[in-house]
């Protein structure tokens, strides 16, 4: 695989590097991502049932059924070269943050020290009534009612569902990462979920270079300085030899 010369200098010169990370990045994993292509995600499952406070509330065990199977597939998988190329970054460069949209944990498991996990994780519940927050006891038999054991109330998964707001500390820390990255690379992201869709706007506003990496083409590819169209878990051992071994 070939990359521009000015691409690899960017990154050997970076001190600051996010990346931005979207269901692309955990697909060779064995996720399927959201909204694109048959087996995507919203193609099977409604998102105003399975991702909305209404469809929580209507039925929270079919909601926590299909987090439940989540769980388990996400247990059953491992994160692949481009989760562990990420991690093996933070080697190189003096500040790497991954800011990611996904709730699978695999940055974490891959190594990533410094992980801003926008939409929440599976890892954690959260009351419904209070927001008092616990980590997910993996071991814990399925319970189609779990409540919290502060105030009693019905526990739900500490992810972020349409019509919610960010978590706010995330996604303030987000923007200034982004705000003072000197490379950003965006991998897996359909850029259509907003506001996590504005940071790498933010980080070309301050000056970044930015790379996408990306199977298909996306909003980004107008304004970002280098698109690396294909498979991230193929791309990114691919750079980290050209940034590195050559
Ligand atoms: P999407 O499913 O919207 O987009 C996945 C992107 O990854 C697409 O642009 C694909 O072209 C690309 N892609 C797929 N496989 C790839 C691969 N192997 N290598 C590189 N790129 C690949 O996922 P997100 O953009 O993460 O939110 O979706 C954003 C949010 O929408 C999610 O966090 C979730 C969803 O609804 C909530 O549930 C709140």
């Amino acid at each position: 695989m070939k990359f521009e010369r000015t691409l690899i200098e960017k990154i050997r010169q970076a001190q600051r590097i996010v990346f931005f990370t979207g269901a692309g990045v955990s697909q060779e994993s064995g996720i399927p991502t959201f909204r694109d292509g048959p087996n995507s995600v919203w193609q099977h499952f409604d998102p105003e049932v399975y991702a909305t406070v209404p469809g929580f509330d209507k039925n929270p065990t079919k909601v926590w059924e299909w987090y439940w199977e989540r769980r388990q597939t996400f247990k059953a998988l491992k994160p692949n070269a481009a989760h562990h190329v990420i991690a093996a970054w933070q080697e190189k460069i003096q500040k790497v943050t991954v800011i990611t949209q996904n709730i699978d944990g695999f940055h974490q498991r891959a190594g990533s020290q410094s992980v801003i996990e926008l939409h929440g994780s599976l890892a954690m519940d959260k009351c419904r009534a209070n927001g008092h927050s616990f980590k997910h006891d993996g071991n814990s038999v399925f319970d189609e009612h779990p409540s919290c054991a502060e105030c009693g109330s019905l526990l739900r998964p500490d992810v972020v569902w349409f019509g919610e707001a960010l978590p706010d500390v995330a996604y303030y820390q987000a923007e200034m990462d982004c705000s003072n990255c000197d490379v950003l690379i965006c991998i897996g992201c359909s850029m259509d979920i907003y506001p996590a869709a504005n940071l790498p706007y933010t980080a070309i506003a301050s000056g970044a270079y930015l790379i996408q990496i990306n199977l298909n083409s996306t909003n980004l590819n107008e304004v970002a300085n280098c698109n690396l169209r294909g498979k991230a878990g193929e791309i990114m051992p691919a750079l980290w030899q050209a940034v590195y071994e050559n």
